[in-house]
């Protein structure tokens, strides 16, 4: 029975270039399990897009001397290539700037208005009297009333991960000059998230198959009670408010941001040629899931939630799959002293499965993991180049130097390799289980000791021996690795797309991997092999040092 499958990836801010601590924390899971999905042959609809608002964009914008627009026209390209290059396959990478994202943000909007779960009240908006200049909650900073954390910003805290109020902070200064704002009165609209405690409560208790941390950590914030929160601004960059008296105000960008997983169905639909396509993700027995870092668990796991609760008709998400973060050469990633591997300048340099195997079986699921580039060069040469990319190889030369490039013929299966067989067999449907669960790091390392048992299945059979006096012997040995091999292409393709189509290819199989299913394509007697290409290269020492070197350097401005 195929599902419905509803896939929601952060919304990345239009502000700067993704680096792989985005990749690891929220991208490639989600375009793992996107493919994996597909391949089972159930329909998956991912969205996202670029998050255009935000004093993150206005921030950045000021700091270049450019308008907002400039910016996150400038970003948005770049994310639309890193995506193309790196394969990530979405179904629509949109932006929160469409009219369609406006108008349901609207109807999001005045329907909770109109059922009571917003509403209007006063709030303290800080104004620097130094800078004279009302302050957005990034240009706040004080300490945290929870965990006492000194540099938490008006919006949320970097240490205890607690979404905050501005008027929360203890000890409050302006980011800019640190002077004490003062604060003035302002007219806003408010969530009444505090009207959704107990449901969310006895929601998240009843979500036994959530990760650990995700549950305890939402639990934990509803343990301290769910505040109301202000969900329009003092500023003129965002979405307008459609209430008279509001011409000067916006919605706040955290309100419209989760909203975009909506809008992105339905712009999705549109486009897709039936308006009324993005239904199916949305109602009934459809389940959603909601990949990000753990910063963003609030919004995800509360907010949303509890949004899309007082909205009504709409599944809340099923799971919230949230990754912890990525640390560069042990170092917490910091994009101000340039402590991060960008995107853009890995995907100019080296192969994108190269990457996506790293952070696949380094991911960071369920505590904080490290890239570093000795262990980026070490898993390239010692496990994707030996272990995988030389199995591949000596199998398909041997079949093209001994049987003519032909899949030979697999004669009588002796029980070391009926054994072998199985081991593919299950090794399906063991990555199948654990992709199911979200478990990626589980399942690439699965995937690969398949190719490891293959390798010493070949060692064992030495077909390169056995050629001279008993080819039969050989011509097994080469049809179940070979067998192994259509295995492998199809359990690592969500891990590995580009490779595993080559291998698909290379293998004699026309067409693309993802119409063959989850499944054992298995290889014909007789079927024709392409020439043999190498799947992966091996990586010179000098990119260690080179790259190390790079690390902290000031960035030069680009433009
Ligand atoms: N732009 C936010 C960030 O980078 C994430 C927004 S996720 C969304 O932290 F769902 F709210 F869009
Ligand atoms: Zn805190």
């Amino acid at each position: 029975m195929s599902e419905h499958i509803l896939i929601g990836v952060a919304w990345p801010y239009a502000n700067g270039s993704l680096h792989l601590g985005h990749i690891a924390g929220a991208y490639l899971p989600a375009d793992i399990f996107a493919r994996y999905h597909r391949l089972k042959g159930d329909k998956v609809l991912m969205v996202s897009g670029s998050d255009q608002h935000g004093t993150p964009i206005t921030l950045r914008a000021e700091q270049e001397g450019k308008s907002p627009q400039e910016i996150v026209s400038r970003y948005h390209q770049e994310f639309l290539d890193c995506w193309q290059k790196l394969g990530i396959s979405w179904d629509l990478f949109t932006t929160t700037s469409t009219p369609n994202h406006t108008e349901v943000t609207h109807d999001i909007f005045l329907t909770l208005l109109e059922k009571g779960y917003i509403y209007k009240d006063t709030m303290l908006q800080a104004y620097c009297p130094r800078c004279q200049r009302f302050l957005p909650d990034r240009y706040l900073v004080g300490t945290c009333p929870y965990c006492h954390f000194p540099e938490a910003r008006g919006d949320q805290c970097d240490e205890c991960g607690r979404t905050l109020n501005p008027n929360d902070l203890l000890d409050l200064h302006c980011r800019l000059c640190s002077d004490t704002p003062r604060f003035e009165v302002s007219e806003h609209f408010f969530l009444r998230l505090s009207a959704f405690e107990d449901r969310l409560k006895s929601w998240i208790k009843a979500q036994t198959h959530w990760r650990q941390n995700v549950a305890n950590f939402s639990l934990g914030i509803l343990e301290s009670g769910l505040k109301d929160r202000a969900i329009t601004r003092d500023i003129e960059w965002g979405i307008d408010v459609p209430q008279p008296g509001f011409e000067r105000k916006r919605i706040y960008v955290w309100f419209e941001a989760v909203i975009g997983y909506l809008s992105a169905s339905k712009e999705w639909a549109k486009l897709s040629g039936d308006a009324a396509a993005w239904k199916p993700f949305w109602e009934g027995e459809s389940k959603s899931f909601y990949f990000i870092g753990k910063d963003n668990i609030p919004f995800h796991a509360l907010i949303w939630p509890a949004m899309l609760m007082g909205y009504g008709g709409l599944n809340i998400p099923y799971d919230v799959p949230a990754n912890e973060f990525l640390t560069v050469e042990g170092k917490q990633l910091s994009t101000s002293r340039n402590w991060a591997v960008w995107l853009p300048d890995y995907l100019q340099r080296y192969n994108p499965d190269s990457l996506r195997y790293l952070l696949s079986i380094n991911m960071p699921e369920t505590g904080d993991t490290d890239f570093s580039w000795r262990e980026f060069l070490r898993r390239n040469n010692d496990e994707l180049v030996a272990t995988y990319g030389n199995l591949v190889h000596r199998v398909l030369t041997f079949a093209n130097r001994n049987f003519a490039g032909v899949v030979p013929d697999p004669g009588e299966l002796d029980s070391q390799s009926q054994e072998l067989l199985r081991k593919a067999q299950t090794t399906l449907s063991s990555v199948d289980k654990l992709l199911y669960r979200c478990h990626f790091k589980e399942g690439i390392k699965t995937a690969m000791s398949l190719a490891q048992e293959a390798n010493r299945y070949l060692d064992d059979k030495a077909p390169w021996k056995t050629i001279k006096q008993d080819s039969q012997a050989a011509a097994t040995a080469i049809y179940v690795a070979l067998s192994v091999l259509s295995a492998l292409k199809t359990v690592l393709s969500p891990f590995l797309p580009f490779s595993s189509q080559k291998l698909h290819n290379l293998l004699g199989f026309d067409g693309k991997i993802e119409a063959v299913g989850w499944r054992l394509q298995p290889p014909l007697a007789g079927q024709k092999l392409p020439t043999p290409q190498p799947l992966f290269d091996k990586l010179d020492e000098s990119i260690v040092a080179e790259e190390t070197d790079r690390l902290g350097c000031e960035q030069l401005n680009e433009s």
